[in-house]
């Protein structure tokens, strides 16, 4: 959460933070600002809201600078507000920082610095911390560099940091730990980003810092160092991404072209890997580590929010086909509790941003106790993929809606392939059906093409609900994930509270809430739990609640029962999720704008959470 940028060069140095600060807005929009060096005087400003509100107050201002850092703010620590926006200044004016993460130990150093007599204007971590480094570059007369080095060492928490020095009008010094930094190298220029969509359109080479380094960043110049003030040999890497996988291509919203671009990221992600004439599946992350997997005592999978709902699915779909027993697990409760984690047990860690700080660090907690991490990651090069021992990346391209869709489907085609893979290797799934579900599963991203054809008669579902305060989303076996994550989807994006549940388990509870105004969806495509779930149709339309039905081209007994339904292709039960997830995501979508929210950026939201 946050995004940050820098830049130090020749060029106009706001131009660029201010672009890049777009591009980060789905890391947090809630209030953004910059901080500039002209002749000597930095000059700071922001704002509450969004970046374009900052964009409009800067107008007449000096923007005249060669360096520059910027922020855009997903709230932690003080409502969101101009005084507690970044940067901040430190107390004598001579250094501005700005800061993802969150400093544990903040209050502790605070009330240190308060009775030296720092006072504070923010209710912030990051101000706490900025006048800790101020202290300690007074009280050892020592570079910023320095001071920054001996404050990191009795810091808590995550952080990624920018510091500009009003004294040093070329130098951007940076320090993560936790939280992603990018650096891009230019021809005599440099720039910092919490990834790398604000750099690609100006350099593709970029060095990921790592944790606990420390960055120097002149124009020409780039020294990594480690806390123990040791040289770091920067790394360089070869972006493998192109502008326009960044940018809307002519849809309203990022989140509108992300659902339509599935056929194609699927197919990207099935690319080269699935061979349904040859019978094979070829990835090398799982080719390597085949024996592991397939022999695990035992597999958890550990995610957040979307990611979560894609290990749901996948726990259905290994212990059918792979009869290897597991676990899906909330990252944070995995994180914070006692679990009983051995030799021999696979985690697979999903994440799209592959920085989501939860699944960070219940991944390092395994590795600790000697698990093998698998990571199905969507952002290359992020710390999940670098702490992981092997893995799939989803190759779904970058992400940038908040409410996760085309990851999503990622993560699914590859759940299935690695499910597929280990169960042929295992033999515990017939020759017949490895060679069937490997055609469905070849033909998904035609089917996703044909269902996003039928996108505008969710457009009409979606008008006639607009208004419902609640929403129910039901399904069974392997679609149960789907209806919870098709109720996510719903609540992150139009603010309609929605909850998904096993169809069955409905009795238990939300029928109680069934009347004649509240929406129930139904993800009730064929599959050999259909005659139950039309059971549990019954049971809502007995009870005058509105259905809408997702159900398979060919069905003609459940539009007898519904009051709208939708049509997917046939499709084997394992594979009809990454199908009949896509409707509730239009459906979603078309809700959320009829409705005048911003899709792309919700309220609250933001799209990875670096904060536990
Ligand atoms: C946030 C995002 C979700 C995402 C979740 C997990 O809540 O808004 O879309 O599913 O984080 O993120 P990850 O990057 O680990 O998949």
């Amino acid at each position: 959460m946050c995004g940050i940028v820098g830049y130090t060069g020749p060029r106009q140095a706001y131009p660029i933070v201010l672009k890049g600060l777009k591009r980060l807005e789905y890391r947090g929009y809630d209030s953004s600002g910059v901080a500039l060096l002209h002749n000597g005087k930095l000059n700071v400003y922001k704002k509450k809201g969004k970046v374009a509100e900052l964009e409009e107050y800067v107008i007449g201002k000096d923007l005249d600078s060669g360096i520059g850092i910027g922020h855009t703010r997903w709230a932690t620590h003080g409502e969101p507000s101009d005084r507690n926006a970044h940067p901040h200044t430190s107390s004598n004016g001579r250094f501005a920082m700005i800061h993802n993460g969150i400093i544990e130990n903040y209050a502790q150093l605070k009330t240190e610095l308060q009775k030296k007599g720092y006072q504070f204007t923010s209710d912030t971590d990051t101000e706490v911390l900025l006048n800790f480094v101020e202290d300690i570059q007074n009280n050892n007369n020592c570079t910023l560099e320095e001071a920054l080095r001996i404050a990191l060492k009795r810091v808590s928490g995550a952080y990624c940091i920018l510091i500009i020095d009003s004294n040093d009008p070329e130098t951007i010094i940076a320090a993560r730990k936790g939280s992603p930094l990018v650096i891009g190298i230019g021809k005599g220029e440099h720039f910092l980003a919490s990834d790398a969509s604000p750099i690609i359109e100006y350099t593709k080479e970029v060095v990921y810092v790592n944790d606990y380094e420390l960055a120097i960043v002149k124009p020409d110049e780039l020294i990594l160092k480690n806390l123990g003030n040791e040289k770091v040999t920067p790394y360089i890497t070869k972006l493998d991404m192109e502008l326009a996988a960044i940018e809307k291509g002519g849809y309203d919203h990022f989140m509108l072209k992300e659902i339509f671009e599935q056929p194609s990221t699927i197919y990207d992600c099935l690319r080269g890997r699935l061979d349904a004439d040859a019978g094979t599946i070829t990835m090398g992350g799982i080719d390597q580590h085949i024996s592991q997997l397939i022999n695990a005592n035992r597999i958890m999978i550990i995610a957040c929010g979307t990611s979560w709902h894609a290990g749901l699915v996948a726990e259905y779909i290994i212990e059918e086909l792979c009869r290897i027993p597991v676990e899906v697990e909330y990252a944070s409760e995995f994180r914070y509790r006692n679990p009983i984690v051995n030799k021999g047990d696979v985690i697979i860690a999903i994440s799209q941003s592959g920085e989501t700080a939860d699944t960070l660090v219940a991944l390092e907690k395994a590795k600790e106790n000697g698990a093998f991490i698998f990571g199905v990651v969507n952002a290359v090069g992020s710390s999940i993929s670098r702490i992981s021992h092997a893995g799939a990346y989803t190759h779904a391209g970058p992400e940038i809606g908040v409410a996760s869709t085309k990851a999503f489907t990622g993560q699914l085609a590859v759940l299935m392939l690695m499910a597929l893979k280990m169960a042929f290797v295992k033999e515990t799934i017939s020759k017949e059906r490895y060679k069937q579900l490997l055609i469905e599963l070849q033909d998904v991203p035609e089917k996703v093409d044909a269902i996003l054809k039928n996108s505008e008669s969710i457009k009409t579902i979606a008008e006639a609900y607009k208004n419902a305060t609640d929403f129910l989303f039901l399904g069974r076996g392997y679609n149960f994930p789907i209806a919870l994550e098709g109720a996510l989807k719903l609540k992150e994006i139009s603010y309609i509270h929605a909850e998904g549940y096993p169809a069955a388990e409905m009795k238990h509870g939300p029928i109680a809430l069934v009347d004649e105004k509240l929406p129930v969806v139904f993800i009730a495509t064929k599959d050999s739990y259909h005659e139950k779930i039309v059971s549990n149709m019954q049971e809502i339309k007995a009870r005058k609640g509105k259905i809408i039905s997702i159900i398979t081209e060919g069905d003609v007994i459940s539009p007898t029962l519904s009051n709208h339904v939708f049509s997917i292709p046939p499709a084997d039960e394992v594979i009809a999720p990454i199908l009949s997830v896509v409707p509730l995501q239009l459906l979603s979508y078309y809700v959320g704008v009829s409705k005048g929210i911003d899709v792309d950026k919700p309220r609250n939201l933001a799209k990875s959470v670096t904060v536990e």
